[in-house]
């Protein structure tokens, strides 16, 4: 019976595998499914180089019988070692075919349904980016949280490495992404529960427990702060944080599920990699 159990297949999920490190590599080259017909959600940051992110994901997909992907800011930085020196919008959209050529769900395409244990719910990969409106304390505009930024010293490598072309800025991005990802919810199958994705938490009180307050500005945007009661959310997968942690919105499971780099996972107490499972609750 217990043989059973175990190899039901589940919906899971792990993100910020950034195998530019040789352990995070490793850990991904052993990383298995617990049943043939698992999922697995990978919410963003494999890495930077558009060679290891295809190599991550395609080892993935030839194990699990779905793997979906949404970018996380490192899959978007344009960096001078990479193949591709896209930058931007076509940079995500090389992303999103290299996926296709491996069978990877993306943000792009049809939102698949779950129909497994727990299910059905509507997995919905999304990409939102950030728009600095997750400002410290007091500050009131965009420039005025960024110069508190850099006087303590805390400021995103997004700002030299991910450019938003075409757009003027990275908030004209995430607007222009908001509103296509917002018509796409609001055209899925109503009867069913979501899971959300997204590499970016869906609201602003994780980030309240980050060590540089100040970081919060590059990890999402108050615009989202009610998807998750909006699109009927049984729970919200992120990453970015490098924080894994449950917490509760609104009676609503958020998931942060990052592995995140070889110094802060050594320093936990549970072994690194190991996904965690969305679905059966
Ligand atoms: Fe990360
Ligand atoms: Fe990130």
């Amino acid at each position: 019976m217990s043989a059973a159990r175990d190899t039901a297949p589940r919906l899971l999920a792990i993100s910020d595998l950034h195998i530019g490190y040789r352990e995070n590599r490793a850990i991904v080259d052993g990383l298995r499914p617990g049943s043939a017909a698992d999922w697995l959600l990978v919410a963003g940051d494999v890495g930077e180089r558009m060679s290891d992110i295809t190599w991550a994901l395609g080892t993935l997909r030839q194990r699990f019988a779905a793997v979906v992907w949404v970018p996380g800011n490192h899959e978007l930085w344009s960096v001078r070692h990479d193949q591709s020196q896209l930058r931007g919008e076509p940079r995500y959209e090389q992303l999103v075919e290299r996926c296709r050529e491996i069978d990877v769900i993306t943000p792009e395409d049809p939102y698949p349904v779950w129909d497994g244990p727990g299910g059905p719910v509507t997995v919905a990969p999304l990409f939102l980016l950030y728009d600095y409106t997750f400002r410290p304390d007091g500050a009131m505009t965009k420039e005025a949280g960024l110069a508190r930024a850099y006087e303590a010293g805390v400021v995103c490598t997004d700002e030299r490495l991910l450019h938003p072309d075409p757009y003027p800025s990275i908030e004209a991005w995430c607007e222009a992404r908001l509103e296509a990802t917002e018509h796409r919810l609001a055209g899925r199958d109503a009867d069913l529960p979501t899971v959300l994705v997204n590499h970016f938490p869906l609201v602003r009180q994780p980030t309240r427990i980050l060590r540089y307050p100040e970081f919060a500005q590059w990890c999402g945007t108050e615009r989202t702060a009610d998807w998750h009661i909006r699109f009927a959310a049984f729970a919200v997968v992120y990453g970015h944080l490098h924080i894994p942690r449950t917490t509760w919105h609104d009676g609503v499971r958020f998931e942060e599920v990052s592995l995140g780099y070889p110094r802060e996972w050594r320093r936990r107490q549970s072994p690194p990699g190991i996904p965690r499972q969305i679905l059966p609750a």
